[in-house]
């Protein structure tokens, strides 16, 4: 159900940091019941704008309208009044409330006698999530929920507060493909009720699925408009990087026998007896559901959960990998698919963020070698176009996406032999990714081997010369990049087939 009207307008909108300007007089306006897809590079301004729109940040000039009529937002509740909510990757959820609380919160239903009347917050909230198709059962506690049916019970959230706007940043992020699929049928039953969703992802394929208009920002500009039906990956992209990107993945030239890395028997929590062998020069993907245990398996071999059993061979010698900096002195580098919790110091800058693990090498004697520093950390930034206002932001103030190309410049920095990347372009513009498979098919050029664990499946096949696939902890297939394609590697994955 799409109206012509305009819900919401902005006019002019300027948003300034110290430093910085996010949003340079950019407009936007959203239709009643239309997907509305926002694309940008990383640091576009994008996140501001949502934010500046869902009253999370005041803006610095311009004007916004709802229903025609000028408002101005001071708080995330004076947004909600106006039918605006925004939905967040770290959930406003408490954990120890049930599903039905939080979607209450603030706002309990109360009997007469003026205590909560149980009776009706449970039906009501059962009754929005039923209507959603969500099977959720309201007396849930968050604590029990999967990321999925949190970022549901958000959803459910809004419309308990009669959202006609909702805010969707990068929601897909964290979701496995069928989650995926259960969020666009809720949005496409959003859409019949008349609400409007802002859709902000780097996933192309997404956005050409669900979206009916495609906003374009660059720079903190408001660059073009269109119709989904009326334009094209190729030009979408063309807009956001200001070139065309035509060959996203390196043709890959791999042949080696020598094994340079090897696991024997390992086990931890979620893995079971795992072995492996990965080759000098070769990109090793590992595919797997989300808790098929590829990712602990990668964070146990980084010393960042506990190995229960097994042994870990970097060129043929035994090494000890059961810390972070003893995986890092073994020469293992590892990007984290958890920024936040092993990736950065949100509150140091960029330059010690970048040089905080490679200290060893920047170092002349006990000094750290302050020039050697600059230019390392210079060359990075460069390379991967991070866009910050200087080398010594503050991580936390950095977009999502330049945040992810932090978190890999430092691995780069330590200069590992053996590079495990866990989700290494997650919230990354398609400019950037491109460039950072060009840098990972150099890297395996120069020598080094990678570990790929990605559940954006295009990128895992396209960037791996073979892939191992697993399930419910253990390795349960090896395919070779000839014969790799989405729905074998899914078909293993999910346990559809099996040897
Ligand atoms: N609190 C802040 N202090 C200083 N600069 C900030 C702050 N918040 C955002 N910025 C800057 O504003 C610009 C726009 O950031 P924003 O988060 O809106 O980008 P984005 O389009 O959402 O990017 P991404 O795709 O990476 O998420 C960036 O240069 C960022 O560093
Ligand atoms: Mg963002």
């Amino acid at each position: 159900m799409q109206s012509n009207e305009y819900i919401l307008e902005l006019d002019s909108i300027v948003k300034t940091f110290p430093g910085v300007r996010a949003l340079d007089g950019v407009h936007l306006e959203v239709k009643g019941g239309e997907v509305h897809a926002l694309c940008g590079e990383n640091g576009a301004g994008k996140s501001t704008l949502m934010k500046i729109i869902s009253g999370a940040q005041p803006y610095t000039s311009g004007k916004m309208k709802v229903d025609g009529q000028e408002v101005k937002f001071h708080s995330t509740k004076d947004a909600e009044r106006k039918g605006i909510a925004m939905i967040y990757q770290e959930f406003n959820l408490v954990s120890d409330l049930t599903v039905a609380e939080n979607m209450y919160l603030g706002r309990l239903p109360k009997s007469k006698l003026g205590t909560v009347d149980w009776k009706k917050l449970n039906q009501d909230a059962q009754n929005t999530l039923d209507k959603l198709g969500l099977k959720i059962n309201c007396k849930t506690k968050i604590r029990n929920l999967s990321v999925a049916e949190a970022q549901m019970t958000e959803i459910a959230k809004c419309l308990t507060i009669g959202a006609r706007i909702i805010i969707m940043d990068e929601p897909t992020a964290a979701l496995t493909d069928e989650e995926i699929k259960m969020l666009f049928t809720i949005i496409d039953e959003l859409k019949k009720n008349g609400i409007s969703i802002l859709y902000i992802s780097h996933r192309m394929d997404e956005i050409f699925t669900i979206s009916d208009r495609i906003t374009v920002f660059r720079d903190g500009k408001h660059v073009a408009t269109k119709n989904t039906k009326d334009t094209n990956y190729d030009d979408v992209v063309a807009m956001m990087v200001g070139k065309n990107i035509t060959d996203l993945y390196p043709k890959r030239n791999y042949q080696s026998a020598e094994v340079v890395f090897e696991l024997k028997n390992i086990s931890g929590k979620g893995v079971h007896d795992v072995n492996l062998q990965l080759h000098k020069g070769e990109i090793l993907g590992i595919a797997g559901l989300m808790g098929s245990g590829n990712i602990e398996l990668s964070k146990i071999v980084f010393g960042a959960i506990p190995q229960k059993a097994g042994e870990v061979y970097v060129e043929g010698k035994k090494v000890n990998s059961s810390t972070p900096i003893k995986a890092l002195n073994a020469g293992i580098g590892f990007v984290s698919d958890d920024r936040k919790q092993e990736g950065l110091v949100l509150i140091r800058s960029v330059k010690e963020n970048v040089s905080l693990s490679s200290l060893k090498n920047l170092s002349k004697g006990p000094f750290l070698d302050k020039k050697k520093e600059l230019e390392s950390v210079a060359k990075n930034v460069q390379r991967l176009n991070i866009k910050i206002s200087g080398i010594n932001q503050n991580v936390g103030n950095l977009s999502g996406g330049n945040q992810q190309k932090v978190v890999f410049a430092k691995v780069l920095e330590t200069n590992p032999s053996i590079c495990i990347f866990d989700e290494p372009t997650r919230g990354v513009d398609v400019g950037a990714k491109a460039e950072i498979y060009q840098i990972m098919d150099n890297l395996t050029k120069e020598g080094k081997s990678i570990i790929l664990i990605s559940s954006d499946l295009p990128e895992l096949i396209g960037m791996s010369d073979r892939i191992l696939v697993m399930r419910e902890g253990e390795i349960v297939k090896e395919i070779m990049k000839e014969e790799a394609n989405q729905e074998i590697v899914l078909a293993y994955a999910s346990g559809g087939v099996s040897e």
